[in-house]
């Protein structure tokens, strides 16, 4: 499927099959937010404990937390988000429509991204076998020129915001020449910040109201708790703080479905260090980070790192681990080696230490912090989007398939009789009474066997169990594989060995 065209069947797909409704639809929907339907909600929670499970789990030195998303004021003003969490934005006069100043220029470079992209595919197209993609992209002229140009182009973007030079970054949006995607022109004003809080109030009169805001990330009851976690859990640093929860923003550029929300999950995980060591963990922690993705088996070349240009105000190194999205690499998870700024200016705030007595250095001090931050809803979208496939069978029929990791398929076996008489829905119904202590079990015994096993694919549900006539004489089954529609005649708990050890999360994480 080409990209806009698989884009547009995510869409439709996700709200079709129970996995994403747009909110409050009945009114006509809020923009940006979104709601998770029957299957969108296992299918997030399974992505959550795959994090949860690698991050917490599986490391005895990292533990969780669930803070509140309403935080005293001052927590804000602290973090820096008061100050500094704003989006350049632009106007276009004509249209009246309103743009992020970055992500316009970031989406010229992802033009030029996509013509680089374009001109490998032709090359291999031309060379066959012998085409070498690491040579091709160091030394045909064009692909060169158009990496040196986005290059230049983010360098001088990042520069500019570092300096909070807004004129400059408009000044590039007209050297490159950048239109209105609605209006045609070019036709701007100047760029502003913008604060992407939302504020809201806690107490009952509008005299002795506290202004608030709701939090626009979770890492912020995680810092704040730091001393409490490390003196009732007498944790010895290295160690973390794992966390999972919502998170607003007020975004003005929110498209690409659930790409970009105004509430989104994050999981988030701060990793507290001794200073002068954030070099080492922040190479560890990249390289783990990465592993997990792939462990999920999207395919290596659809992720890359991106590091940041433009620092954020508490960090002295980032990068992002991208995606390759339906509409091109995106970010997907953020590593950001944020030092000692955060411990160091709610000590500042609040007046209170929050330091930690290394018996090693036999010194105090404030830790040092790696971040790993990614949003639930992105991966949601990486997974759902990679995992959707339309295919042409042997016999010219189509089917469409979600292949979605097993360990994360919201179903991973639906029982079906294969006819609705001569007691084989019993029989089947006795087999998902006893399968669904350990599975998430599905009964279906609507239409042909044909139609329900499509419906399965659709869902994205691994294995299909067919109670037939030769049940009744021998307890077999049939088990069907969703991926290669292979099958195989097994006794019950044969066939729930196999699934149990293909969603197993042992062998999903085991190699990370
Ligand atoms: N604590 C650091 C932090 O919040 P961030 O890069 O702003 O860093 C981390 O956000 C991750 O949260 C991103 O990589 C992305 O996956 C997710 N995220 C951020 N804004 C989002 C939004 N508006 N909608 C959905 N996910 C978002």
């Amino acid at each position: 499927m080409a990209n806009q065209e698989l884009f547009k069947k995510v869409l439709s797909h996700a709200k079709e099959y129970g996995f994403v409704f747009p909110s409050s639809e009945i009114y006509d929907g809020l923009s940006a937010v979104y709601d998770y339907g029957q299957q969108g909600v296992a299918l997030k929670k399974n992505l959550r404990d795959y994090w949860w499970k690698a991050m917490v789990q599986l490391n005895d030195n990292i533990v969780g937390l669930d803070a509140a998303i309403l935080m005293h004021p001052t927590t804000w003003k602290a973090s820096g988000h008061v100050d500094a969490f704003n989006d350049p934005l632009i106007d276009n006069k004509d249209s009246k429509k309103r743009y992020r100043a970055d992500v316009l220029v970031e989406d010229y470079v992802g033009k030029l991204d996509t013509k680089i992209e374009k001109e490998v595919k032709k090359a291999a197209k031309r060379f066959g076998d012998a085409f070498d993609k690491a040579q091709f992209l160091s030394t045909n002229p064009r692909v060169v020129g158009y990496k040196e140009k986005g290059d230049a182009i983010l360098k001088r973007l990042g520069k500019s915001l570092e300096k909070e030079d807004l004129a400059d970054v408009k000044s590039l949006i007209e050297e490159l020449e950048i239109v209105c995607p609605v209006s045609g022109s070019k036709n701007w004003t100047e760029v502003k910040q913008f604060n992407l809080m939302f504020g809201t109030k806690l107490g009952a009169s509008a005299e002795s109201a506290t202004e608030l805001y709701l939090r626009p990330e979770t890492a912020q009851g995680i810092f704040v708790n730091f001393l409490n976690v490390q003196k009732t859990g007498r944790m010895k640093l290295p160690f973390g703080i794992a966390q999972t929860g919502k998170a607003f923003r007020n975004e003005i550029v929110a498209r690409q479905f659930i790409f970009r929300m105004r509430e989104f999950e994050q999981m988030e995980m701060q990793f507290f260090i001794p200073p002068g060591t954030q070099k080492e963990w922040y190479a560890h922690w990249k390289e783990t980070r990465l592993k997990w993705h792939h462990s999920l088996g999207l395919g290596e070349d659809n992720y890359r790192f991106h590091d940041h240009e433009k620092l954020a105000h508490y960090a002295d190194a980032a990068c992002d681990i991208e995606f390759k999205f339906p509409f091109g690499f995106k970010e997907l998870e953020g590593i950001h080696s944020r030092t000692d700024f955060d411990l160091s200016s709610h000590e500042e705030f609040s007046g209170k230490k929050l330091q930690y007595f290394d018996p090693e250095r036999q010194e105090n001090y404030v830790p040092y912090v790696l971040e790993t931050s990614i949003g639930l809803d992105r991966l949601f979208l990486a997974v759902f989007s990679n995992s959707l496939q339309e295919e042409t069978l042997e016999d010219g029929s189509s089917r469409t398939v979600l292949r979605l990791p097993a360990v994360v398929a919201p179903t991973k076996v639906a029982v079906l009789p294969l006819v609705k008489k001569d007691g084989l829905p019993d029989i089947a119904k006795s087999f998902v009474d006893e399968l669904k202590w350990d599975m998430t079990v599905a009964y279906d015994e609507k239409d042909a066997v044909g139609r329900r096993y499509r419906r399965q694919d659709a869902l994205g549900t691994p294995f299909c169990i067919t109670v037939d006539h030769q049940t009744l004489e021998d307890q077999t089954v049939t088990i069907r594989y969703r991926d290669s529609m292979a099958q195989e005649r097994l006794t019950l708990p044969e066939a729930k060995a196999k699934i149990n050890a293909a969603v197993s999360f042992q062998n999903w994480l085991g190699d990370i």
